[in-house]
């Protein structure tokens, strides 16, 4: 390759790294595919990109060690990653195992044999570190300053990239809070166990759409929505939401609002998943047949999101003891949803419901026993289950 070669080639490998970090919004594999890019654009046996956590002033990266990844931290000032971290400045080692600063854990951790390292900050717009880039054990001969260009440009690249999946994962996370959050105030009126109510209408709502064979991204929006479906219970007065007995006629006319008052609550939002809360909380008690409320939808005018919950919240509803009933036996319940199917629900979701009945039956047993209320809130998201 002439040097005029060598440049184009580069500059496409480039163009091309660039594309794809801006297009991963999931910070793990982000940095898989960013360690990836880097081998073959260096030219290197091993790269490693360690991420600062200010928390702990300790710089985590993921090794795989045989068919598992597992996460390795070092001290902020520790070995050559520290070293880097700590100072900002670049270092172009030829043999690790000449240098001070080499720390052979994680050489022993692994079985790697560490030879050249090419070691540079990962610095923001901003010009903080948020990291570093570690390439190991250049093929055939030392890092060069070509190396080191190529890793400064790349770098900057990765960071803002990196800066932007540590920024997507922070913001879904607090959205996920408040939409909790959020479902526990309009349901501990009426529950006495809201925590198990509402993960169990989040996982049905999951299986069900799983079933159903929706994408992924589907099943993960359906998860964090659904538990805002009767959000809109907050207008309806005690003396109705809590009587003990049956309701009269207008008391149930004035229960079926907490469709529309959901609605107005959720209406507008910025957000895609609260947009589609608002659309389950406005049409979860439609029917297929278009006998429901509150606005008589039929069929596919009622969103597939709605149709999945109704399923999962009437399944829900008649397993668990409210004041104005006792709680059914779940194989009575699933008979009762088998026996609305093209009635109240969509037949191809209660077919789904049938086909994931197995793992449903074991959350609804999983959940009988005692649960906390309010502590368990922060736990239970960091599982990413309701
Ligand atoms: P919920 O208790 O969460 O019940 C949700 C849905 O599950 C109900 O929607 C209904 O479709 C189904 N469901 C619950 N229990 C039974 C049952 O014993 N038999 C049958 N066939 N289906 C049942 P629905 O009927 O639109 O009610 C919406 C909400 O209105 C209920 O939510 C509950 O908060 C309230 N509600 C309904 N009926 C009564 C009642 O008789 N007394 C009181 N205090 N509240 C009621
Ligand atoms: C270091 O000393 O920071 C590097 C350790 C290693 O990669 O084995
Ligand atoms: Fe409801």
């Amino acid at each position: 390759m002439t040097r005029v070669e060598e440049l184009e080639n580069f500059l496409r490998l480039l163009v091309n790294f660039g594309g794809v970090v801006s297009k991963e919004t999931n910070l793990n594999k982000l940095l898989e595919i960013i360690a990836e890019q880097v081998k073959t654009i260096l030219v290197c046996d091993r790269c490693s990109v360690f991420i600062l956590d200010r928390q702990t002033n300790e710089l985590w990266s993921k090794v795989a060690l045989g068919m598992q990844h597992t996460e390795i931290r070092v001290p902020f000032g520790k070995g050559i990653v520290g070293h880097v971290a700590s100072t900002g400045v670049t270092l172009n080692i030829q043999d690790a195992y000449q240098d001070q600063r080499f720390t052979h854990d994680i050489d022993k951790l692994t079985g790697y044999r560490t030879r050249s390292i090419l070691a540079m900050p990962l610095k923001n717009v901003s010009g903080h570190i948020i990291g570093v880039f570690e390439a190991m054990n250049k093929a055939g001969k030392p890092f060069n300053t070509d190396d080191e260009g190529l890793l400064q440009l790349i770098s900057s690249l990765a960071a803002s990239g990196i800066e932007n999946a540590q920024l997507y994962e922070s913001l879904s996370n607090s959205q996920l809070e408040t939409i909790y959050r959020l479902a526990v105030t309009a349901e501990y009126r009426d529950q006495q166990d809201t925590a198990i109510h509402l993960r169990h209408i989040s996982e049905y709502s999951a299986l069900i759409a799983h079933g159903l064979g929706l994408p992924e991204r589907e099943v993960h929006n359906i998860r964090y929505a659904s538990p805002l479906h009767d959000i809109g219970k907050v207008g309806i007065a005690d003396a109705i939401l809590l009587k003990p007995g049956k309701l009269t006629a207008e008391e149930f006319e004035e229960i079926k609002k907490h469709t529309i008052y959901g609605a107005k609550i959720l209406c507008n939002a910025e957000s895609s998943l609260l947009q589609i809360a608002c659309k389950v909380a406005s049409s979860h008690h439609e029917k297929f047949d278009g006998t429901g409320y509150p606005s008589r939808l039929k069929g596919e005018q009622i969103s597939i999101y709605a149709r999945i919950v109704s399923v999962a919240d009437v399944f829900d509803a008649l397993c668990s003891q409210r004041v104005y009933k006792p709680k059914w036996d779940p194989e009575k319940a699933r008979e009762y949803i088998n026996g609305e199917k093209g009635k109240a629900f969509d037949p191809a979701v209660v077919d789904a419901f049938e086909k994931v009945y197995g793992e449903i039956l074991k959350m609804h047993a999983l959940g009988d026993g005692k649960s906390t209320i309010i502590p368990g809130i922060t736990k239970e998201l960091h599982r990413h289950s309701f």
